[in-house]
């Protein structure tokens, strides 16, 4: 496996497997990579040839008051749990890499100057609790593709708001790279893995299954016939009451494509129903895509 460290190495070690006629595969992350992550890169590989996965821990997408300075890093373990399914190449950037220009203070900058961002898409959901976050992503997401030039780029479904985000960026700016959605991994209980949960204590972890309680009985809800989507989100509530620690930021049901709040569930369409909770600092995130019946 190449460990590229800078943007040029990228894009000449991209360019070489391309002209060996590789179609290439890249895995975006933040690292700490767990069984989610892992799924999407052996995803990758049934999909492409050639395979990079980056690790980067990008500070544009997290808000003041958030977690960058203690986001889980473990570049080494990353290595390693790569290494061993067959990836090609980890691009692992230091931040100066791809912001140089950030924190040029003899120029008085405090962020990149070019950004790239969706309209309405990142007002809803938790986009409308965590200013900026999806400004970030879809610029560093941006600049991972053309650092690192792939045909495809794998997203956990998990994330749902971000990939839904991420096709309409590629599909509106012609980006040419198809959006691979991948499943989530959940632990034995339905908790969604993700690298957040080792922040959770003993109490707040056994109460953590409520997330993917409150979707499932959206899920259920939808799918025996509900139209209602005050009536489908009441369900969620009602799952979610049951953890006494969980303090509820939302529960939602939104168009799957549009992102945007609806009241009545068009049979044949498709919708998001999707909740976040904090169990102290600690903010989860759940969701399910549902088809609504037709009949
Ligand atoms: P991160 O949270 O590290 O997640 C990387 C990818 O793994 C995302 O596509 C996410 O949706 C997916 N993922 C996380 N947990 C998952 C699970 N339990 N099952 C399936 N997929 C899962 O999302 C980001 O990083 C960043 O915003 C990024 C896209 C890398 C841009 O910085």
């Amino acid at each position: 496996m190449e460990v590229l460290r800078t943007v040029d190495d990228m894009q000449v070690h991209a360019d070489g497997a391309r002209q060996e006629g590789q179609s290439l595969a890249l895995v975006p992350t933040l690292g700490a990579l767990h069984e989610g992550h892992l799924a999407l890169v052996r995803t990758a590989l049934e999909e492409a040839d050639h395979v990079t996965v980056s690790v980067f821990v990008n500070p544009t997408q997290f808000g003041p008051d958030e977690d960058y300075d203690d986001y889980p890093r473990d570049l080494e373990g990353d290595k390693e749990k790569l290494k061993a399914l067959g990836v090609d190449a980890l691009f692992a950037p230091p931040v100066e890499e791809m912001y140089p220009y950030a924190d040029d203070e003899s120029r008085q900058l405090s962020g990149p100057l070019a950004w790239v961002g969706v309209d309405r898409l990142d007002e809803t959901l938790c986009g409308a609790y965590r200013d900026d976050h999806f400004r970030g992503v879809t610029t560093v997401v941006t600049k991972l593709f053309h650092a690192c030039k792939p045909d495809i780029g794998v997203f956990g479904k998990k994330d749902a708001q971000q990939y839904v985000i991420l096709k309409h960026l590629v599909e509106d700016l012609l980006f040419d790279i198809d959006i691979v959605g991948g499943a989530t991994v959940r632990e034995a209980d339905g908790l969604a893995q993700s690298s957040r949960n080792a922040y959770l204590d003993d109490a707040e972890r056994e109460q953590a299954t409520v997330l993917y309680e409150a979707v499932t009985a959206a899920r259920e809800a939808v799918e025996g016939g509900e139209q209602d989507a005050q009536a489908v989100v009441r369900a969620m509530d009602t799952a979610l009451a049951t953890a006494p620690d969980a303090e509820v930021e939302y529960a939602e049901v939104v168009d799957a494509h549009t992102l945007q709040p609806i009241d009545h569930l068009a049979p044949g369409e498709e919708v998001l129903a999707a909740v976040a909770v904090y169990f102290g600092d600690t903010r989860l995130i759940d969701n399910a895509f549902v088809q609504v019946p037709t009949a």
